[in-house]
């Protein structure tokens, strides 16, 4: 899909009039609203609240929606975790599960924020992901020094025992594996040359998937991959190799259940067929496939605001609705609540040119609802009746499921 033709006129009205009330309201109060009690968090004339939020719009389509949260502002900050449950039929945690969040020592580990995350989630009838078991980022400063080929193995199976043991039976999906595919690497089975994979040599991915079943037998154990949506030569060899590792492992037995696509999108690239086929590749090997960390980065868009927020509206409906139709998908989380904290606005290599914020999320930094938000949720309603056609009863077939 190209993003060369133009706004309809429908998106072109819905941005110009939210634009419209955000400015309006901002002079009002010199800060942006207050958040309307009773009608949740939109924009006058867009209610997201009760059944017209996300997750009541996903779940008519049978899908979760969810948000990547952070831990310390759901603990803190009543509007933000007021949007999370109003929102969100299944979290993720930015950080709180990753090793850098959990090992303080090599002998160690602290659990506070993950566990306040889990029983938030549970008691409010949330799902929750878990990100990640292992990766080769957001390891623990002592990492370096004192692991080695001696103790590799064990340490990771200590980790995912531990970790994955301790949540179990209470844990929607758990990112097993996070980014273990970089083609530049130059290996002709495509894995990156991780501290893992040089500590414990190429079976560490099997064994990381083997240890999470065991230890968390209801799991959906899934293996997360950036760099594999747009329609690039970079992309389809990336996904060509990530495929030819789920397909080795399957062959082998080992205990996968699901892919999730990040989807860190860029404004003014191309997504298309390429991923649709590889979604379809899942599906023929059994696997779900969830869009785990959706957002959009602007650096490339005009500094104006409305056009950019149609602009990232355009790309997460374009981007859904090429994705939304294949039934294997069956979880949509974006990478952060609101544009406020969004990780696209930390480090130089992501800064606009311009000096603005990025502005890559469906909730301005305000948490009022964007155009994407509107966006977003008429992808989830074009697939609830996309299902309904074709679950159309005919005296000779049975009802197919959605
Ligand atoms: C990012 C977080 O958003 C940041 O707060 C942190 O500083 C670095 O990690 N792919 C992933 C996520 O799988 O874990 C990353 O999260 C974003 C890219």
């Amino acid at each position: 899909m190209s993003e060369t033709h133009s706004f309809s006129r429908r998106e072109l009205l819905q941005g110009a009039s939210m634009l419209a009330a955000t400015t309006a309201m901002t002079a009002l109060t010199g800060c942006g609203p207050k958040r309307s009690s009773s009608s949740g968090h939109g924009l006058p004339g867009v209610d997201v609240s009760g059944s017209h939020s996300l997750k009541a719009h996903a779940m008519d389509a049978r899908m979760l929606f969810g948000f990547a949260v952070n831990t310390q502002k759901l603990r803190d900050d009543a509007a933000y975790r007021a949007l999370v449950e109003q929102q969100c039929s299944i979290i993720v945690a930015e950080n709180a599960m990753k090793w850098q969040a959990l090992r303080p020592a090599i002998d160690q580990f602290s659990f506070a924020d993950a566990d306040a995350l889990v029983e938030f989630a549970a008691s409010r009838h949330i799902r929750l992901r878990g990100h990640n078991l292992c990766w080769h980022e957001a390891l623990p400063e002592w990492f370096a020094k004192q692991v080695t080929a001696v103790n590799a193995r064990q340490l990771l199976r200590d980790h995912i025992r531990t970790v994955a043991g301790r949540y179990a039976g209470r844990m929607h999906s758990w990112d097993v594996v996070n980014e273990a595919i970089d083609v530049k690497d130059g290996r002709p089975d495509g894995l990156r040359n991780t501290p893992w994979l040089q500590l414990i040599g190429t079976d560490y991915i099997e064994m990381a998937f083997r240890v999470a079943r065991d230890a968390d037998p209801s799991a959906l154990l899934t293996y997360n991959e950036y760099g594999i949506e747009q329609e690039t030569q970079d992309a389809a060899m990336k996904r060509a190799a990530v495929l030819l590792m789920l397909r080795r492992l399957k062959q082998r037995n080992v205990p996968l259940d699901a892919v999730g696509i990040q989807s860190h999108l860029q404004a003014q690239s191309a997504y298309g067929t390429g991923l649709q086929r590889f979604v379809r590749d899942c599906r023929e090997i059994g696997l779900e496939v969830f869009l785990t960390e959706m957002d959009v980065n602007d650096r490339t868009l005009p500094s104006d605001i409305a056009t950019r927020d149609i602009t990232v509206a355009r790309l997460y409906r374009s981007y859904l609705d090429l994705l939304l139709p294949e039934r294997n998908v069956t979880a949509v989380l974006t990478w952060g609540v609101s544009d406020a904290g969004t990780w696209l606005n930390n480090g130089k290599d992501r800064a606009r040119e311009d000096g603005l914020p990025q502005r890559p999320l469906l909730f301005d930094d305000h948490l009022r609802a964007k155009p994407a938000f509107v966006a977003v949720r008429e992808t989830f309603d074009a697939r609830r009746q996309a299902g309904a056609l074709r679950s159309t009863p005919t005296p000779q077939k049975p009802l197919p499921k959605l």
